[in-house]
């Protein structure tokens, strides 16, 4: 029985909670879902209307009809390859849970590095960092520096209107809309400013590998994933565009595609910029690019990273 039905099954017998889970997690996994058994429980406490954790207590609990129709829909759409957060319509990153719409990328774990990256960096907790994010999103990456620096104060810029919009909700939601102004534009092009920390993330899939993605990845949208043919388009417009925008002491935290390390510290570098360090993400790629605008020997007493310059 496919699982829309087995979940919402039959009117008039009982289906408590842990079947449903159950029966969604034997239908995702015979999709060939990664995590079974951990959407099944995130769509069923949704659907639900409870924590996840709730779960346990509530696995003898009998569904009412309309809860199993609305697990059946949400199981439907799983199956479809919609990711949980986009159904849920938010995912929890660093944390914050941010609200996701089509407009936005949903925020990758990895892109956390960034967050920890220029923590470290602002070491001063009770100075007034000025933060810049290029290609804000969600505003994932502002949110998060701004909500654990109490003093600093930032800029997201997002060339998508629509995006810009969720950013300045999420920014409201984490309680640092006062700190924070959200605007649309091209990278840092309408700037005069400059800042402590800039963070980007850029489009950085190489067009022949777009159609290659899990299906998932086409639920975010293109301009948040397209890098031009060889990824490194949004790399090339940023990095001479990057020196203007650091103040003394700055720096900025770009993330990277896997392999994009050397191209991309050469861009920089070709821009003047002085590539101070690269982290690796909790699967030891390289993934966060440290970049600063000063002589190495300044810098280096500045800045303080461990990481040798590439
Ligand atoms: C990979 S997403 C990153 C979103 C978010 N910062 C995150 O890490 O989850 C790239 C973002 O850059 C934006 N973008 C693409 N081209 C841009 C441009 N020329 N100027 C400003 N933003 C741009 C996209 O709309 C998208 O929101």
């Amino acid at each position: 029985m496919p699982m829309a039905e087995a979940a919402a099954s039959a009117a008039g017998a009982t289906i408590a909670v842990a079947d449903a889970i159950a029966a969604a997690q034997r239908a995702f996994a015979a999709a060939g879902l990664p995590t079974p058994r951990l959407d099944a429980e995130l769509l069923i406490a949704h659907a639900r209307g409870c924590a996840r954790a709730e779960l346990a207590w509530r696995r003898r609990e009998p569904l009412a009809a309309e809860t199993r129709t609305a697990i059946a829909a949400l199981v439907e759409r799983r199956l479809r390859r919609e990711p949980v957060a986009r159904i849920l319509g938010s995912r929890d990153f660093w944390a914050h849970r941010f609200a996701l719409s089509p407009a936005v990328l949903d925020p990758r774990p990895e892109t956390e590095t960034l967050v920890e990256a220029a923590l470290a960096h602002m070491t001063d907790a009770g100075r007034s960092y000025r933060i810049l994010d290029l290609g804000t999103g969600s505003g994932a990456l502002l949110v998060s520096l701004l909500a654990e620096r109490p003093r600093a104060t930032g800029v997201g810029i997002d060339i998508e209107a629509a995006a810009v919009a969720i950013a300045a909700a999420n920014a409201a939601a984490a309680g640092v809309a006062p700190r924070a102004r959200f605007v649309v534009g091209d990278w840092g092009a309408a700037l005069a400013a400059r800042f402590d920390v800039v963070v980007c993330n850029p489009p950085y899939v190489a067009q022949p590998d777009l159609d290659r993605l899990a299906p998932e990845v086409g639920y975010d949208p293109r301009r948040a994933l397209d890098g031009g043919c060889d990824g490194l388009d949004g790399y090339r417009q940023l990095a001479p565009a990057t020196p203007a925008l650091l103040a003394r002491g700055a720096a900025a935290f770009v993330e990277l595609g896997f392999g994009q390390r050397d191209a991309v510290a050469a861009l920089f570098a070709a821009a003047g910029a002085r590539v101070v360090a690269v982290h690796a993400d909790l699967a030891g790629i390289d993934r966060c690019l440290v970049v600063g605008a000063e002589t190495p020997r300044k810098a280096k007493k500045r800045i303080g990273f461990g990481a040798p310059p590439v």
